[in-house]
């Protein structure tokens, strides 16, 4: 009986139970490579493999239905519904309730899922790919996150001690292999996709071949074919071999799995290639022999690699495994500020009136307006948002502040479109904030990051983490740049991690304090804000900073971010200084030094 099955790994909602086994027979039915691939995998991961999957499908069946003229109605429902399910910590419709459960085991933001389903409604609204860019811009946004998370899955629980920098260095492998898996897969079903009226490959690649779309979708084999598969599935094998070595991050069973996943995928593309001249109009799939002949000598392989290195999960159930991940994905600085900063009732020059401000807060708001005043897409709102930043920064030198923390990206904001949240999260990043940190870096900026690590995208991560190592040794400014960042989130974190160390006996209850307490923060040096600075003309924090804003003066613009700069900030911070701060004392306490 399958709900034992599943009992026994602590999944005991019956809805689940119904939703993973649903999964697991659509993964073995439509993925058998990710099927086979899964079955050398330890159950945990399995079964959680299994739901991403199983979920996958069902949206993708439910876009080709609306891309068949059904209407997308029933996608944009079934997204809605997630997102209620959601809220209400539950479904009653399996398949969600298998992600559901999935998604809170394992920490996936459904925020972030949800993008990732916007992704595929606007696939569902008849998504062609011109070119590769547009091809790649698809996979990094719909297929790399599966990947991802998976890999993220992998590597947090093979139990071998990984440091940042080696995971954030694998984010080139990931996107690599979600490229090549979706360039296989969208050559071994080209036949069938035509008969459904669709080609998941960039008009680009077959106008370089001469071969017709149109010709194709009316199930005709132009000579030119061949030589546009065989081109192709070279491409893919290429970045198949792009791959480096694994081991060092991932546990040897894991890593054996890997190589088997990709061996099989060669073993598609040798099918592909084939048939190249004649593509059936079913799903092309990898003969049985050659393929039990792999699967064979890896299970034989992670058998006794599981044996010899047991899985760092073993038997235990999902309920013992929430709180691992969790504390695993809580990302702890290396470094420690050499500026200690007066916490309240600590030295006062920080706070006196007339004295610069140690510490200002922005939370950078109202690009999106800004430009939709202009009649611009709101993204270019984000790229102007980015040289206001830069002015800032400059103007932060001059002025010769100490700290800023800039909020650009919460983890509210991914209720955004997929392509907004594309935007902020991927291009951005690579395109304006690399280049703007390397002249910050030569002007002595020390990058900080401040958030959530869990769903944050591995480029975004990989980014960050090499910026905050970068410029660890400057000392003129510290920027903090908060992404994926939740105040609530980031006090609960610190709350669960206090509460593991106090049942683990490092901590005495009794002595907890606000000191104390403050250590398990995201950043444990981060100097109380003086100033928090809001522009845009909202008048509200959106979950900035809760616990280091607690005594900051307050200041709300109605200046876009886009619009502003140095000269802003030099005028905000003038009126800061003749504000008078009392923090609960009847008088000010006097100036001693400026
Ligand atoms: C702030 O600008 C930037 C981010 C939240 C990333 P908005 O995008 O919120 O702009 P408005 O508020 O919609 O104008
Ligand atoms: C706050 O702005 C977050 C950032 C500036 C990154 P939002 O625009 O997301 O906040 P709300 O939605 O207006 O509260
Ligand atoms: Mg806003």
């Amino acid at each position: 009986m399958h709900a034992a099955r599943y009992r026994r790994l602590g999944i005991t909602d019956v809805m689940a139970q119904k939703g993973f086994e649903m999964c697991r027979r659509a993964t073995q039915r439509t993925g058998e490579i990710e099927y086979a691939t899964t079955l050398l995998l330890p159950r945990e991961l399995r079964v959680a493999i299994w739901a991403l999957y199983g979920a996958a499908r069902t949206i993708d069946d439910l876009a080709e239905e609306s891309a068949n003229g059904v209407g997308s109605e029933r996608l944009r429902a079934w997204i809605r519904a997630f997102e209620q399910d959601v809220r209400h910590g539950g479904s009653e419709d399996p398949i969600r309730a298998a992600l559901l459960h999935t998604a809170s085991t394992w920490h996936l933001p459904p925020d972030y899922l949800r993008s990732v389903f916007e992704g595929q409604l606007a696939d569902a609204a008849g998504h062609e790919f011109a070119s590769w860019d547009d091809w790649y811009d698809y996979v990094a946004l719909v297929n790399a996150p599966f990947v991802i998370q998976t890999a993220s899955m992998f590597v947090q629980n093979s139990g071998l001690s990984v440091s940042l920098q080696q995971e954030a260095n694998t984010l080139d492998v990931w996107q690599n292999l979600a490229r090549a898996i979706n360039l296989t897969d969208a050559l071994a079903d080209l036949g069938e996709d035509c008969a459904h009226g669709r080609i998941r490959l960039p008009a680009e690649a077959l106008n370089r071949f001469g071969v017709r779309r149109e010709e194709l979708l009316e199930g005709g084999t132009p000579p030119q074919l061949p030589t546009l598969v065989h081109h192709l599935t070279g491409t893919a094998r290429k970045w198949f071999a792009n791959l480096p070595q694994l081991p060092p991050i991932l546990h040897p069973a894991m890593g054996t799995a890997l190589t088997c996943y990709i061996d099989l995928h060669h073993l598609l593309l040798d099918a592909v290639d084939h048939q190249a001249d004649n593509l059936p109009c079913h799903r092309i799939t990898v003969s049985t022999r050659q393929s039990r002949r792999l699967l064979l000598t890896a299970r034989a392989t992670t058998s006794l690699a599981w044996a010899l290195f047991p899985s760092p999960l073993g038997d235990i159930s999902f309920h013992h495994l929430a709180p691992r991940v969790n504390a695993s994905v809580a990302f702890q600085p290396v470094a420690t500020s050499q500026r200690q900063v007066p916490r309240l009732g600590g030295t006062p020059t920080a706070a006196l009136p007339h004295v610069l401000p140690r510490h200002v807060a922005i939370i950078m708001d109202g690009n999106g307006r800004w430009a939709a005043d202009q009649g611009r897409p709101r993204t270019d709102g984000h790229k102007a948002g980015m040289k206001a930043l830069d002015d800032v920064v400059n103007g932060a030198l001059e002025i010769g502040l100490s700290h800023l923390t800039v909020y650009a990206f919460s983890t509210e904001n991914w209720k955004r479109p997929a392509a907004e949240v594309n935007a902020l999260l991927y291009t951005l990043p690579h395109d304006m904030l690399q280049e703007n940190a390397a002249r910050w870096h030569e002007r002595g900026v020390r990058i900080r990051w401040s958030g959530q690590r869990a769903g944050l995208p591995l480029n975004m991560f990989s980014i960050l983490t090499s910026l905050v190592e970068q410029t660890r040794h400057n000392t003129r400014l510290t920027l903090t740049l908060c992404v994926n960042y939740g105040g609530r989130a980031e006090i609960t974190t610190a709350a669960s991690r206090l509460a593991a160390d106090a049942i683990a006996g490092r901590i005495e209850p009794n002595s907890v304090g606000e000191a104390l307490f403050a250590t398990y923060l995201y950043l444990t040096d981060l100097p109380d804000v003086d100033l928090l600075l809001r522009t845009g003309g909202e008048k509200r924090l959106s979950n900035y900073l809760p616990w280091q804003t607690s005594y900051a003066e307050l200041m709300f613009l109605d200046t876009p971010w886009p619009q502003f700069d140095r000269q802003a900030l030099r005028s905000a911070i003038e009126v800061y200084m003749q504000r008078t701060r009392r923090h609960g004392a009847a008088e000010a306490p006097q100036a001693t030094s400026v």
